[in-house]
């Protein structure tokens, strides 16, 4: 484990905030009135806490809920298979959905999770993700609101773990892993 104190920064608390700030107020300008926001867990709940913070600063006050899935083992390599560990508890048929998640790489979270809303009925849907690193999709999904566009690196903190470490920093740093 390395030395939580020595892990290189990549974006800090006051840089996340500015930024989360500033999607927030691209969100309320697309999103209906009223919506149901699925935080994808658990890399995104400190995430959520804070985007849903700044909405509601703006006057947006969404329905909230949460699900979730699971790619990656406990390293750092996706499996590939998304599994459902604990499902939302609303209904979202005939509702607009806006799914934030933490970070965007192969896509097949994303590409999951939206499939499972549509099958469902989700009326419209669009996707806030903190983070995404270019170049690494392997399905067509895209977010509409993005945090961050990183490197390839692992990164870790403000939500994002490795093997469930990490993910109390209030910022964004990276291992050396590959
Ligand atoms: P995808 O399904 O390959 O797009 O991967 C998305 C999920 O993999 C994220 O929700 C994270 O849980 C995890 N993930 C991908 N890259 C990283 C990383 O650099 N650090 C920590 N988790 C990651
Ligand atoms: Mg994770």
């Amino acid at each position: 484990m390395a030395d939580k104190r020595t892990i290189p920064i990549l974006y800090t608390a006051a840089e996340i905030k500015e930024r989360t700030e500033a999607m927030a107020a691209e969100i309320a300008k697309v999103m209906p009135q009223e919506f149901v926001l699925v935080a994808l867990l658990r890399g995104s709940f400190m995430f959520t806490a804070d985007l849903v913070r700044e909405l509601y600063a703006i006057g947006v006050h969404p329905m909230i809920d949460f699900m979730t899935l699971s790619s990656y083992g406990s390293g750092t390599q996706s499996s590939g298979t998304v599994v459902i560990q604990r499902d939302i508890s609303e209904e979202v048929g005939g509702r607009d959905v806006l799914i934030v998640d933490d970070i965007l790489e192969t896509g097949r979270t994303l590409a999951f999770a939206r499939e499972e809303l549509l099958r469902r009925g989700a009326r419209s849907l669009k996707v806030a993700m903190l983070l995404e690193k270019p170049g690494k999709l392997t399905v067509d999904v895209k977010a509409d609101f993005v945090g961050f566009s990183i490197p390839d690196k692992f990164v870790v903190g403000y939500g994002l773990d490795y093997a469930n470490h990490y993910r109390e920093l209030p910022f964004i740093g990276y291992l050396d892993v590959h």
